[in-house]
């Protein structure tokens, strides 16, 4: 047993072992990662010092353990990040981890501030990344439902709160909503939830149940705000009332819980799993589609339809080829175009300068590094006026 100042602990260490406070509390019971959120919620929490037991040598890292640890090196692998860091993504999946391991363990309390550190780092970077949007579309995994899900309806239901106009706060209220909506499948045997084959009615039954665990596991923890509980209980409820578990219907579901309903099955159909391939985004939009006003309100569904739908028509007008107009009237074509971990990487060759005036020879520009140059729009071929290269720029309303 090891007492260690938190200030000698630095950002990435991993300590493999029991975690306790001076006060005999458990912290965490296994092999932990000291994330910078963690550091902080630890001084928050006014924790100076940590208690560490070292896991016994001989005593092999059990298969329960592999597989969460495998889980995590899989999500980083499958995840295309878009506008999002892989720090970021880490980050979620460890907070998620540890809520889901601690709950597995019989510590029935989530921990609450690492989920907000997650889901408000995931905010900030739709917020201050104008792309992170369109990039959404991309943020998408193989496999590994679990994880994945929750961490990806965070993120879906953060960028449709934030369609919706409502403010920082409750935006990230929703994404919270949207990241614990299916914690009560903790409840449900993990045979069931792994189970492929169709599922009798008596585990349908029990499947449904989830929604009514995720209530009473977190309607219990006074700093979890009752709305995100509502938004997790209410996530499989229909606007026509054919929902469950209450079948209520109409205006008395809440619209955060719409959103978060929204989020998880767009998710799950874009996913894919043993029983059925992934369905294509534009796909995926015309079945929620032909299911708005019996499934989803009208009023939301419609929001995240349109959004979708604009978000596909902004990532198709950029390819390798594209012609576009930067933020300097300079005319430019993509020469290059990456999606890697941290983001878009855009290399552009300029045509013309910011008066429309044709460039005598090529100038290479990586928008990534060039802070004065952004992408302003796409621009068609039939806006060019002939072979000067100049476009037709009062033709645009966008300008
Ligand atoms: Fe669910």
């Amino acid at each position: 047993m090891k007492k260690i100042k938190l200030e000698k602990i630095k950002i990435g260490t991993l300590l493999d072992g029991k975690i306790s406070t001076n006060k005999g509390s458990i912290l965490y019971p296994n092999k932990t990662l000291f994330t910078k959120q963690l550091i902080e919620k630890l001084k928050k929490d006014k924790i100076d010092e940590i208690i560490f037991e070292a896991r016994e040598k001989e005593k092999p890292i059990s298969d329960e353990e592999k597989k969460e640890e495998d889980k995590i090196e899989k999500i980083l692998e499958g995840f295309h990040y878009g506008g999002i860091t892989r720090e970021t993504i880490r980050e979620s999946a460890i907070s998620f981890r540890n809520i889901t391991y601690n709950m597995l363990n019989g510590n029935d309390s989530i921990d609450f501030d690492s989920c907000k550190n997650s889901i408000f780092a995931v905010y900030e970077q739709i917020k201050t990344n104008p792309s992170a949007i369109v990039n959404l579309l991309d943020i998408k995994t193989h496999d590994d439902y679990t994880y994945c899900h929750s961490i990806n309806v965070g993120i879906i239901s953060l960028a449709l709160a934030q369609k919706m106009g409502y403010d920082d706060e409750t935006v990230k209220l929703i994404g919270l909503g949207g990241f614990l909506h299916d914690i009560g499948k903790i409840s449900i045997p993990a045979s069931l939830i792994n189970k492929t084959s169709v599922l009798s009615e008596e585990e349908k039954r029990i499947m449904k149940s989830h929604p009514s665990h995720s209530y009473r596991i977190m309607s219990k923890d006074k700093n979890i705000n009752p709305r995100i509980v509502n938004m997790a209980y209410e996530h499989h409820e229909r606007y026509d009332g054919k929902g469950y578990p209450r079948g209520i219907s109409g205006d008395k579901l809440d619209d955060y819980s719409v959103i978060v309903g929204l989020a998880d099955v767009y998710d799950a159909l874009t996913t894919v799993r043993s029983y059925k391939p992934a369905f294509s985004p534009e796909e995926s939009i015309s079945i929620i589609e032909t299911y708005t006003g019996s499934h989803f309100a009208p009023r939301i569904a419609e929001k995240f339809i349109n959004d979708i739908q604009n978000s596909l028509n902004k990532k198709n007008d950029f390819n390798k080829g594209s012609l576009v107009l930067l933020n300097t009237l300079e005319l430019a074509q993509i020469v290059y175009l990456k999606n890697h971990a941290d983001g878009e990487e855009v290399v552009v060759n300029l045509l013309t300068d910011s008066k429309n005036k044709k460039l005598n020879k090529t100038i290479s520009v990586n928008l990534n590094d060039d802070k004065k140059r952004s992408i302003k729009r796409s621009v068609k071929f039939n806006e060019l006026d002939g072979d000067s290269l100049k476009v037709n720029l009062t033709s645009s309303t966008n300008l």
